[in-house]
């Protein structure tokens, strides 16, 4: 059989080895071709019949990533999609059907496709590797796992687990694997062709949930289990916003699982969900991350030793996150006792992500506070997080300066100060280059790699590299005021406060923010990074003539600075805003939230025209990475050409004569 995209080999004890190889790719994904091939395998098995099959990837990096993005975003029409939804159902059942024991051998990543052909296997056995995961990613592209995974997961595992998983989304590693009933053993990857031949000599029984997890999937349960986790969903996404999760719970609940059974005009169809909106913009944000992550994959040497300069909310949490992700890092303040919480927050990272004690142990080894600062000599790369003042900086840069190691590279935190403004102190000003986290550093994903006008190619790729080592996605961006996130965010939080001076409730404003998509309304957000934080960025952004938010201003004069003070525009309480009632319901939430919105586009406008990141695209990926700029609607660029740009202009025109010139369009509409 002339086979492209697998390898077949058939031993002497009569088992068949299938490796999946996908031709002119590192990653395997499920082209329509690679599925058609394992249906005509399949077939030939079937026929043979070999003693047992055992499935596994030839790629280094893992199983298979899932369906091939790429030409599934080329399907023309509703019969396109739904053939090759069909295609993958057929193929995946014919594994099913196989009269003989198969167990799928996983490394790596085992993501969609990856994860519904181990599920079509009889056995599955897992690399205990901290790398390995099996997840059911779709909802996060807006689709459903249709190639049998919402059929075959909550008759595995229960039907409850197997919503959480395919809900959110997650992936787990072995060991969370195992416990669920998803994979039967977890072993070494040496070990697998060992494990296989055990499965397939002595099949054990097959696996099934526990009563307590099997019950969930019984016909009189189903609605109660749909209902409630309906109910959770419905907590962080909107149907309307987010079709998909909505979708995934019916397809269990009223199709047993199965896309071939779904009526095409049904909401949770593939013809309804594939031309949703919201799945294009989904599937672009997924391919945009891509594109960010490619940024930091020219080898650079990876960085050993990180040196952090200042222990604060940033500083503290660069280092910890580093150290979490694998470096050796070395933690300076003034005083020992600036440094201790640091190193108490990291230890609460450790064990929540880590959660086995070695390894949480193996991470504290690596983050080592240091007074002295003697980490400075050391150091591959040295990252300064220090108070936002360019004095201090500056002066600090000049002592650390001599005492670098050669090649060693300097990077600041600085949300504002343009690096210009930093490097006329330095020697070798080409090594100074922006690392621009975002708080909180663990959760958000973006970091703004900022050149100035100094920087040196080689530096800006290493710090892009150093990015993706600790797994954050590095943004290329020039050294202009507020680079381009907290520049695009930053009027939009003024308008936000601005109208808490008209009068309208904070919780009315944040309601008309998270209808429109936000993940969190501007005001909450605004408290939660910390008015101090959000006055002194908004001071050095802030355009001439442009309002000052006078509750913001006595807000700061009181030291009410939001969620760490207990007081901002919210009273916080157990690290949550105590939230009154919207206000009397009279006010238009989506004018409201087009007035918020429309400077942050306009804004956004101007960061494509000023090319503070290279393109339109990046402008959109910068802000949902970095901000959570509502994801279903793709960014603010995707944002104004869905609705039009003259109709964004005519809205903007109407509020430029009630609110004056900061709604003046920027002149980069005409290239939009
Ligand atoms: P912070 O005030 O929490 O921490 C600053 C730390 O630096 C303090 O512990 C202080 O003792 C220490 N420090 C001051 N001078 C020092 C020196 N000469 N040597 C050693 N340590 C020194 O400040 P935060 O919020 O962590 O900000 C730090 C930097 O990160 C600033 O440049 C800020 O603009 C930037 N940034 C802040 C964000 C935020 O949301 N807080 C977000 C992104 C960047």
């Amino acid at each position: 059989m002339e086979l492209t995209n697998w390898k077949l080999d058939v031993d002497a004890d009569h088992f068949a080895w299938l490796r999946f190889d996908r031709a002119g790719s590192e990653t395997n994904t499920f082209s329509s071709e690679a599925l058609r091939e394992l249906g005509r395998i399949a077939d030939h098995l079937a026929t043979m019949p070999p003693k047992g099959l055992a499935v596994l990837s030839a790629k280094e990096n893992g199983f298979a990533a899932g369906a091939d993005i790429d030409e599934f975003t080329q399907l023309k029409d509703a019969d396109e999609a739904i053939a090759l939804t069909v295609l993958g159902n057929e193929v995946f059942d014919k594994i099913a059907a196989l009269p003989f024991p198969t167990v799928a051998l996983i490394h790596g990543f085992c993501m969609g496709g990856g994860t519904e052909l181990a599920l079509a296997c009889k056995y599955r056995v897992m690399d205990d590797g901290p790398k390995s995961r099996m997840a059911l990613p779709e909802v996060m592209l807006g689709i459903v796992p249709g190639w049998g995974g919402a059929k075959r997961m909550p008759k595995l595992i229960g039907a409850a687990p197997a919503l959480d998983l395919m809900l959110t989304g997650r992936g787990v590693d072995g060991r969370r694997a195992k416990k669920l009933g998803l994979v039967d053993a977890v072993t070494p990857r040496r070990h697998f062709e060992n494990a296989a031949r055990q499965f397939l000599m002595k099949p054990p029984a097959l696996h099934h949930p526990k009563l307590s997890a099997a019950i969930t999937d019984w016909p009189l349960v189903r609605d109660l289990v749909a209902k409630m986790s309906a109910k959770k969903v419905a907590e962080r996404a909107r149907r309307d916003h987010y079709p998909a999760p909505y979708a995934i719970i019916d397809l269990w609940k009223d199709f047993g699982g199965d896309v071939r059974n779904v009526p095409r005009e049904h909401p949770a169809s593939t013809a309804s969900l594939f031309f949703h909106p919201t799945t294009k913009n989904l599937i672009r944000i997924f391919k945009l991350q891509e594109r960010l992550k490619a940024f930091g994959k020219q080898g650079a040497e990876p960085v050993r030793h990180l040196h952090v300069i200042g222990a604060g909310a940033m500083g503290g949490d660069i280092a910890a996150w580093s150290a979490l992700r694998g470096v050796t890092v070395t933690l300076q303040d003034l005083a020992p006792e600036r440094i201790s919480p640091a190193i108490k927050r990291a230890a609460d990272l450790f064990r929540k992500r880590l959660k086995q004690p070695h390894l949480v142990q193996a991470a504290m080894d690596r983050l080592i506070p240091d007074v002295a600062g003697s980490g400075v000599a050391k150091a591959d790369l040295i990252i300064e997080a220090i108070v936002e003042n360019a004095e201090v900086k500056r002066k600090l840069f000049a002592q650390i300066e001599p005492r670098m190691k050669e090649g060693a590279i300097l990077a600041s935190n600085t949300s504002s100060i343009p690096l210009q403004d930093l490097s006329g102190v330095l020697k070798r000003p080409h090594r100074l280059v922006g690392i621009h986290f975002f708080n909180p550093v663990a959760q958000m994903m973006l970091v703004e790699i900022v050149e100035g006008p100094s920087t040196s190619p080689g530096v800006m790729q290493a710090a892009q590299s150093f990015a993706r080592q600790i797994d954050k996605l590095p943004l290329p961006c020039k050294s202009a005021p507020g680079f381009l996130v907290n520049r695009v965010l930053s009027p939009y939080l003024l308008e936000a406060m601005l109208m808490v001076d008209e009068g309208i409730p904070p919780e009315t404003i944040d309601a008309a923010a998270k209808d429109f998509g936000m993940p969190m309304g501007p005001i909450e957000l605004a408290d939660m990074v910390g008015l101090d934080i959000g006055w002194a960025v908004g001071q050095e952004l802030a355009k001439p003539g442009s309002p000052i938010p006078k509750k913001l201003q006595a807000l700061i004069e009181a030291k009410n600075f939001g969620k760490k003070t207990g007081k901002g525009f919210y009273t916080w309480v157990k690290g949550k805003p105590v939230k009154g009632s919207t206000g009397p319901g009279t006010l238009d939430l989506k004018a409201l939230a087009d007035r918020m919105v429309l400077p942050a586009l306009n804004e956004a406008v101007a960061c494509v025209r000023e090319r503070i990141v290279a393109d339109a695209d990046l402008v959109d990926a910068g802000v949902i990475f970095g901000t959570g700029f509502a994801p279903h609607r793709g960014g603010p660029i995707e944002t104004i050409r869905a609705r039009g740009k003259q109709e964004w202009l005519r809205i903007m025109a109407e509020n430029k004569a009630k609110y004056g010139l900061r709604f003046e369009p920027d002149s980069g509409w005409d290239s939009i």
